[in-house]
Protein backbone atom coordinates (compact mmCIF):
# COMPACT_ATOMS: atom_id res chain seq x y z
CA UNK A 1 0.00 0.00 0.00
CA UNK A 2 1.32 3.27 -0.94
CA UNK A 3 -1.11 5.45 0.84
CA UNK A 4 0.31 8.57 2.87
CA UNK A 5 3.61 7.44 1.84
CA UNK A 6 6.05 9.71 0.63
CA UNK A 7 8.44 9.10 -2.82
CA UNK A 8 12.26 10.60 -1.85
CA UNK A 9 14.82 8.10 -3.11
CA UNK A 10 14.15 5.34 -6.11
CA UNK A 11 14.14 2.55 -3.36
CA UNK A 12 11.45 3.76 -1.50
CA UNK A 13 9.38 1.39 -2.79
CA UNK A 14 9.59 -2.24 -3.50
CA UNK A 15 9.71 -3.74 -6.94
CA UNK A 16 6.14 -5.76 -6.37
CA UNK A 17 4.84 -2.07 -5.64
CA UNK A 18 6.81 -0.66 -8.60
CA UNK A 19 5.17 -3.62 -10.28
CA UNK A 20 1.74 -2.79 -9.25
CA UNK A 21 1.99 0.82 -9.94
CA UNK A 22 3.66 0.28 -13.48
CA UNK A 23 0.66 -1.88 -14.39
CA UNK A 24 -1.88 0.88 -13.12
CA UNK A 25 0.34 3.13 -15.18
CA UNK A 26 -0.09 0.68 -18.09
CA UNK A 27 -4.19 0.83 -17.68
CA UNK A 28 -4.41 4.58 -17.64
CA UNK A 29 -2.63 4.45 -20.37
CA UNK A 30 -4.63 2.41 -22.17
CA UNK A 31 -7.62 4.49 -21.05
CA UNK A 32 -6.76 8.23 -19.70
CA UNK A 33 -10.65 9.11 -19.75
CA UNK A 34 -11.85 6.50 -17.28
CA UNK A 35 -9.51 8.19 -15.02
CA UNK A 36 -10.81 11.57 -15.55
CA UNK A 37 -12.36 11.82 -12.05
CA UNK A 38 -10.28 9.90 -9.83
CA UNK A 39 -8.97 13.02 -8.10
CA UNK A 40 -11.99 15.18 -8.22
CA UNK A 41 -11.35 17.26 -4.82
CA UNK A 42 -8.00 16.83 -4.08
CA UNK A 43 -5.37 19.45 -4.31
CA UNK A 44 -1.53 18.98 -5.20
CA UNK A 45 1.31 21.60 -4.69
CA UNK A 46 3.89 21.87 -6.50
CA UNK A 47 7.05 23.92 -4.95
CA UNK A 48 9.51 24.64 -7.92
CA UNK A 49 12.83 26.17 -6.46
CA UNK A 50 14.57 25.32 -9.67
CA UNK A 51 13.66 25.26 -13.48
CA UNK A 52 11.66 22.78 -14.76
CA UNK A 53 10.16 21.99 -17.75
CA UNK A 54 8.31 18.45 -17.77
CA UNK A 55 8.98 16.85 -14.04
CA UNK A 56 6.03 20.23 -13.32
CA UNK A 57 4.41 19.76 -16.47
CA UNK A 58 3.42 16.56 -16.05
CA UNK A 59 3.05 16.61 -12.45
CA UNK A 60 0.36 19.29 -12.96
CA UNK A 61 -1.19 17.44 -16.22
CA UNK A 62 -1.45 14.09 -14.17
CA UNK A 63 -3.30 16.26 -11.52
CA UNK A 64 -5.69 17.90 -14.36
CA UNK A 65 -6.69 14.85 -15.78
CA UNK A 66 -6.79 13.32 -12.84
CA UNK A 67 -10.01 15.97 -12.10
CA UNK A 68 -7.47 17.36 -9.19
CA UNK A 69 -6.67 20.70 -8.91
CA UNK A 70 -2.93 22.35 -8.66
CA UNK A 71 -1.57 25.19 -6.65
CA UNK A 72 2.21 26.00 -6.78
CA UNK A 73 5.09 28.24 -7.46
CA UNK A 74 8.17 28.10 -9.93
CA UNK A 75 11.07 30.06 -8.84
CA UNK A 76 12.37 30.82 -5.42
CA UNK A 77 11.83 34.72 -6.02
CA UNK A 78 7.91 34.04 -5.85
CA UNK A 79 7.87 31.98 -2.74
CA UNK A 80 8.02 32.86 0.94
CA UNK A 81 11.52 31.29 0.83
CA UNK A 82 12.79 34.68 -0.46
CA UNK A 83 12.20 36.17 2.43
CA UNK A 84 14.24 33.63 4.10
CA UNK A 85 11.45 30.69 5.12
CA UNK A 86 12.74 27.89 5.82
CA UNK A 87 11.58 24.50 3.80
CA UNK A 88 10.64 23.22 6.89
CA UNK A 89 7.79 25.56 7.48
CA UNK A 90 7.00 26.44 3.84
CA UNK A 91 5.89 22.22 3.54
CA UNK A 92 3.66 22.42 7.15
CA UNK A 93 2.07 25.35 5.58
CA UNK A 94 1.16 24.04 2.38
CA UNK A 95 0.07 20.66 4.38
CA UNK A 96 -2.46 23.06 5.92
CA UNK A 97 -4.00 23.63 2.05
CA UNK A 98 -3.05 20.58 -0.26
CA UNK A 99 -3.47 16.80 -0.42
CA UNK A 100 0.26 16.37 -1.71
CA UNK A 101 2.86 18.17 -2.61
CA UNK A 102 6.03 17.87 -5.49
CA UNK A 103 9.07 19.77 -4.19
CA UNK A 104 12.11 20.66 -6.51
CA UNK A 105 15.13 22.15 -4.82
CA UNK A 106 18.75 22.70 -6.09
CA UNK A 107 19.86 21.07 -2.59
CA UNK A 108 20.43 17.57 -2.10
CA UNK A 109 18.38 16.48 0.52
CA UNK A 110 15.37 19.00 0.99
CA UNK A 111 12.57 16.67 -0.03
CA UNK A 112 13.82 14.72 2.42
CA UNK A 113 13.55 17.03 5.39
CA UNK A 114 10.41 18.39 3.88
CA UNK A 115 8.98 14.68 4.34
CA UNK A 116 9.92 14.59 7.77
CA UNK A 117 8.05 17.58 8.62
CA UNK A 118 4.72 16.87 7.52
CA UNK A 119 1.72 13.52 7.49
CA UNK A 120 1.25 14.40 3.64
CA UNK A 121 2.96 12.89 1.14
CA UNK A 122 5.82 14.39 -0.34
CA UNK A 123 7.33 13.59 -3.78
CA UNK A 124 11.22 14.59 -4.78
CA UNK A 125 10.79 16.12 -7.84
CA UNK A 126 15.09 16.54 -8.02
CA UNK A 127 17.13 17.48 -5.15
CA UNK A 128 20.26 19.40 -6.27
CA UNK A 129 22.85 17.10 -8.31
CA UNK A 130 21.53 14.15 -5.87
CA UNK A 131 18.27 12.09 -7.18
CA UNK A 132 15.01 12.38 -9.19
CA UNK A 133 12.56 9.48 -8.28
CA UNK A 134 9.90 10.37 -10.78
CA UNK A 135 11.97 10.73 -13.46
CA UNK A 136 13.07 6.92 -12.36
CA UNK A 137 9.92 5.85 -12.72
CA UNK A 138 9.67 7.43 -16.09
CA UNK A 139 12.55 5.61 -17.19
CA UNK A 140 11.40 2.25 -15.59
CA UNK A 141 7.60 2.46 -17.36
CA UNK A 142 9.51 2.72 -20.79
CA UNK A 143 11.80 0.21 -20.54
CA UNK A 144 9.09 -1.97 -19.43
CA UNK A 145 7.00 -0.81 -22.20
CA UNK A 146 9.42 -0.98 -24.45
CA UNK A 147 11.84 -4.07 -23.72
CA UNK A 148 9.25 -5.68 -21.90
CA UNK A 149 11.38 -6.68 -18.90
CA UNK A 150 13.49 -5.13 -16.03
CA UNK A 151 16.59 -7.32 -16.22
CA UNK A 152 18.71 -9.11 -18.35
CA UNK A 153 19.91 -5.33 -20.30
CA UNK A 154 22.39 -3.94 -21.02
CA UNK A 155 22.42 0.00 -20.95
CA UNK A 156 24.45 2.54 -21.82
CA UNK A 157 24.51 5.90 -20.06
CA UNK A 158 26.68 8.37 -21.32
CA UNK A 159 27.22 12.17 -20.85
CA UNK A 160 27.65 13.70 -17.22
CA UNK A 161 27.20 11.23 -14.97
CA UNK A 162 28.66 13.26 -12.02
CA UNK A 163 25.81 15.77 -11.72
CA UNK A 164 22.85 13.80 -13.51
CA UNK A 165 20.88 13.32 -10.50
CA UNK A 166 18.49 11.01 -13.57
CA UNK A 167 21.70 8.73 -13.74
CA UNK A 168 22.18 8.24 -10.22
CA UNK A 169 18.12 7.56 -9.67
CA UNK A 170 18.54 5.15 -12.39
CA UNK A 171 21.48 2.99 -12.04
CA UNK A 172 20.01 2.68 -8.14
CA UNK A 173 16.86 1.51 -9.17
CA UNK A 174 18.25 -0.97 -11.69
CA UNK A 175 20.63 -2.64 -9.72
CA UNK A 176 17.69 -4.20 -7.78
CA UNK A 177 16.87 -6.31 -10.92
CA UNK A 178 18.91 -9.00 -12.03
CA UNK A 179 21.70 -9.74 -14.66
CA UNK A 180 22.01 -5.93 -15.29
CA UNK A 181 25.28 -4.23 -17.39
CA UNK A 182 26.37 -0.92 -16.92
CA UNK A 183 28.13 0.86 -19.47
CA UNK A 184 28.99 4.23 -18.02
CA UNK A 185 30.38 6.48 -20.96
CA UNK A 186 31.34 10.12 -19.82
CA UNK A 187 35.00 11.69 -19.99
CA UNK A 188 37.46 11.28 -17.28
CA UNK A 189 36.08 14.33 -14.90
CA UNK A 190 31.96 13.21 -15.27
CA UNK A 191 32.57 9.73 -14.01
CA UNK A 192 29.74 8.54 -11.96
CA UNK A 193 30.55 9.30 -7.99
CA UNK A 194 31.71 6.28 -6.14
CA UNK A 195 28.62 5.86 -3.88
CA UNK A 196 26.70 5.33 -7.67
CA UNK A 197 29.13 3.15 -8.80
CA UNK A 198 28.62 0.93 -5.33
CA UNK A 199 24.84 0.08 -5.57
CA UNK A 200 26.34 -1.98 -9.19
CA UNK A 201 28.95 -4.11 -7.10
CA UNK A 202 26.27 -4.81 -4.96
CA UNK A 203 23.56 -5.57 -7.07
CA UNK A 204 22.62 -9.10 -7.85
CA UNK A 205 24.62 -10.37 -11.49
CA UNK A 206 25.01 -6.59 -12.53
CA UNK A 207 28.45 -4.92 -13.39
CA UNK A 208 29.65 -2.09 -15.12
CA UNK A 209 32.26 -1.52 -17.52
CA UNK A 210 33.62 2.21 -17.97
CA UNK A 211 34.10 3.54 -22.16
CA UNK A 212 35.25 7.18 -22.70
CA UNK A 213 34.12 6.92 -26.62
CA UNK A 214 30.39 5.69 -27.36
CA UNK A 215 31.69 3.37 -30.25
CA UNK A 216 33.67 0.94 -27.72
CA UNK A 217 29.58 -0.16 -26.73
CA UNK A 218 27.40 1.16 -29.49
CA UNK A 219 26.96 -2.41 -31.07
CA UNK A 220 26.01 -4.45 -28.34
CA UNK A 221 23.77 -2.21 -25.89
CA UNK A 222 19.82 -2.83 -25.47
CA UNK A 223 19.89 0.52 -24.12
CA UNK A 224 21.67 3.86 -24.97
CA UNK A 225 20.62 6.53 -21.99
CA UNK A 226 21.73 10.02 -23.08
CA UNK A 227 21.91 13.10 -20.51
CA UNK A 228 23.30 16.68 -20.88
CA UNK A 229 26.36 17.98 -19.48
CA UNK A 230 24.87 19.80 -16.02
CA UNK A 231 25.97 23.34 -16.64
CA UNK A 232 24.51 24.74 -13.58
CA UNK A 233 26.32 22.49 -11.36
CA UNK A 234 29.91 23.31 -12.65
CA UNK A 235 32.12 25.54 -10.56
CA UNK A 236 33.71 27.21 -13.94
CA UNK A 237 32.00 27.65 -16.95
CA UNK A 238 35.21 27.02 -18.80
CA UNK A 239 35.03 23.23 -17.62
CA UNK A 240 31.31 23.04 -18.86
CA UNK A 241 32.59 24.60 -22.33
CA UNK A 242 34.99 22.44 -22.39
CA UNK A 243 32.78 19.65 -21.81
CA UNK A 244 29.71 20.29 -23.56
CA UNK A 245 29.99 18.65 -26.89
CA UNK A 246 31.95 15.58 -25.62
CA UNK A 247 29.20 13.17 -27.01
CA UNK A 248 26.69 13.94 -29.80
CA UNK A 249 24.50 11.35 -31.07
CA UNK A 250 23.88 11.70 -34.79
CA UNK A 251 22.71 9.24 -37.59
CA UNK A 252 26.04 7.90 -38.45
CA UNK A 253 26.68 6.66 -35.22
CA UNK A 254 23.13 5.28 -34.55
CA UNK A 255 24.24 3.32 -37.93
CA UNK A 256 26.09 0.92 -35.43
CA UNK A 257 23.64 0.44 -33.17
CA UNK A 258 21.46 -2.67 -32.70
CA UNK A 259 18.34 -2.41 -34.52
CA UNK A 260 16.33 -3.08 -31.17
CA UNK A 261 18.37 -0.77 -29.29
CA UNK A 262 16.33 2.23 -27.74
CA UNK A 263 17.57 5.97 -27.31
CA UNK A 264 16.13 7.57 -24.15
CA UNK A 265 16.92 11.13 -22.75
CA UNK A 266 15.22 12.56 -19.47
CA UNK A 267 15.45 15.90 -21.63
CA UNK A 268 15.80 19.05 -21.95
CA UNK A 269 18.57 18.04 -24.51
CA UNK A 270 21.30 20.34 -25.32
CA UNK A 271 23.24 19.44 -28.71
CA UNK A 272 24.13 15.66 -27.79
CA UNK A 273 21.54 14.15 -29.29
CA UNK A 274 20.94 15.82 -33.61
CA UNK A 275 17.74 16.58 -34.34
CA UNK A 276 17.96 13.81 -37.21
CA UNK A 277 17.85 11.23 -34.71
CA UNK A 278 14.71 12.35 -33.80
CA UNK A 279 13.41 10.59 -36.78
CA UNK A 280 14.93 7.57 -36.40
CA UNK A 281 12.31 4.56 -34.57
CA UNK A 282 14.86 3.91 -32.23
CA UNK A 283 14.15 7.49 -30.47
CA UNK A 284 11.88 7.18 -28.05
CA UNK A 285 12.77 10.20 -25.41
CA UNK A 286 9.24 11.92 -26.33
CA UNK A 287 7.61 8.60 -26.03
CA UNK A 288 9.31 8.76 -22.38
CA UNK A 289 8.33 12.07 -21.79
CA UNK A 290 4.57 10.92 -22.09
CA UNK A 291 5.12 7.80 -20.23
CA UNK A 292 5.90 10.49 -17.03
CA UNK A 293 2.71 11.83 -17.21
CA UNK A 294 1.16 8.64 -16.70
CA UNK A 295 2.79 7.22 -14.15
CA UNK A 296 2.71 10.66 -12.51
CA UNK A 297 -1.15 9.71 -12.16
CA UNK A 298 -0.77 6.24 -11.48
CA UNK A 299 1.81 7.76 -8.44
CA UNK A 300 -0.66 10.71 -7.17
CA UNK A 301 -3.58 8.04 -6.92
CA UNK A 302 -1.74 5.30 -5.31
CA UNK A 303 -0.21 7.82 -2.82
CA UNK A 304 -3.99 9.50 -2.01
CA UNK A 305 -5.17 6.01 -2.26
CA UNK A 306 -7.91 6.59 -4.14
CA UNK A 307 -9.36 3.89 -6.91
CA UNK A 308 -6.56 1.28 -5.95
C1 LIG B 1 16.30 16.21 -15.66
C2 LIG B 1 16.57 16.87 -14.32
O1 LIG B 1 15.92 17.87 -13.98
O2 LIG B 1 17.40 16.34 -13.60
N1 LIG B 1 15.19 16.75 -16.31
C3 LIG B 1 13.97 16.18 -16.08
O3 LIG B 1 13.45 16.23 -14.99
N2 LIG B 1 13.41 15.52 -17.09
C4 LIG B 1 17.48 16.13 -16.54
C5 LIG B 1 18.26 17.37 -16.79
O4 LIG B 1 17.92 18.46 -16.35
O5 LIG B 1 19.26 17.23 -17.50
Amino acid sequence: MLKGRSLIEPLDFSVEELDALFGLANEIAEAPEQYADACAGKLLATLFYEPSTRTRFSFEAAMLRLGGKVIGFSGEANSSAAKGESIADTIRTVACYADVAVIRHPKEGSALVAAKRTDMPVINGGDGGHQHPTQTLTDLLTIRREKGRLNGLRIGLCGDLKFGRTVHSLIKALSRYEDMEFCLISPEELVAPEYVVRYIRQGRDCGYTEARHMKEVMGRLDILYMTRVQRERFFNEEDYLRLKDTYILDAKKMKDAPQDMIVMHPLPRVNEIAPEVDEDPRAKYFEQAKNGMYVRMALIMSLLGVGV
